[in-house]
């Protein structure tokens, strides 16, 4: 792989226990951008996502992620974006996806996303039966992973080098 310049933001989204913050720190120092995660940028805002859930409720979260995904659609380019697994939901976020950033949905095998969640833990969403829980909203969302996406990589099987390279030369 050699590194060649990126011209849009290079988006990441998948469920839960997909890689994406581990793939998008990776696919950014291969390619020698800056990379995000938005969980992490909400962090910054409004503090602790479990908290911000405890308190404010889901519908109210939803929309504060949206702002902070469209926000970081919009001023931060180029970069690696990686997304809330949650994020699809929103109809305004899957509009901007559809606008024109380099989107791969990490396709995960239910094993191996369960292995990486524990026992869900800090991901409100999951509280209860995590494994239930994960699948439900896996298939809730697949066909909204699928709309958005520019390409799908399977990550079974893959270490986060290899889905980031892997990445790295459909762009
Ligand atoms: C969520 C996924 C989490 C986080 C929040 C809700 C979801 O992000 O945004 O706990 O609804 O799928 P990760 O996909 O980075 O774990």
């Amino acid at each position: 792989f050699a590194a060649r310049p990126i011209q849009v933001p290079v988006v990441l989204i998948g469920p839960m226990g997909s890689g994406k913050s581990t793939v998008g720190a990776k696919l950014g120092d291969l390619l020698g951008v800056a990379a995000l995660d938005t969980d992490h940028l909400f962090d910054e805002v409004h503090g602790p996502i479990p908290a911000y859930f405890a308190v404010h409720g889901e519908p109210a979260f939803r929309a504060a992620e949206s702002e902070i995904v469209l926000t970081a659609l919009s001023v931060a380019r180029p970069t690696v974006l990686s997304l809330g697994g949650g994020s699809v939901i929103s109809a305004t976020t899957r509009q901007a996806l559809r606008q024109g950033p380099a989107v791969s949905y990490l396709d995960v095998d239910e094993t191996e996303a369960l292995a990486r969640l524990g026992g869900g833990e800090g991901r409100p969403v999951l509280a209860g039966d995590p494994a239930r829980t994960w699948r439900r909203i896996r298939s809730e969302r697949e066909h909204l992973y699928r709309e958005v996406a520019t390409w799908t990589v399977t990550t079974t099987g893959l270490d986060a080098d290899q889905v980031a390279e892997r990445i790295a030369d459909l762009l």
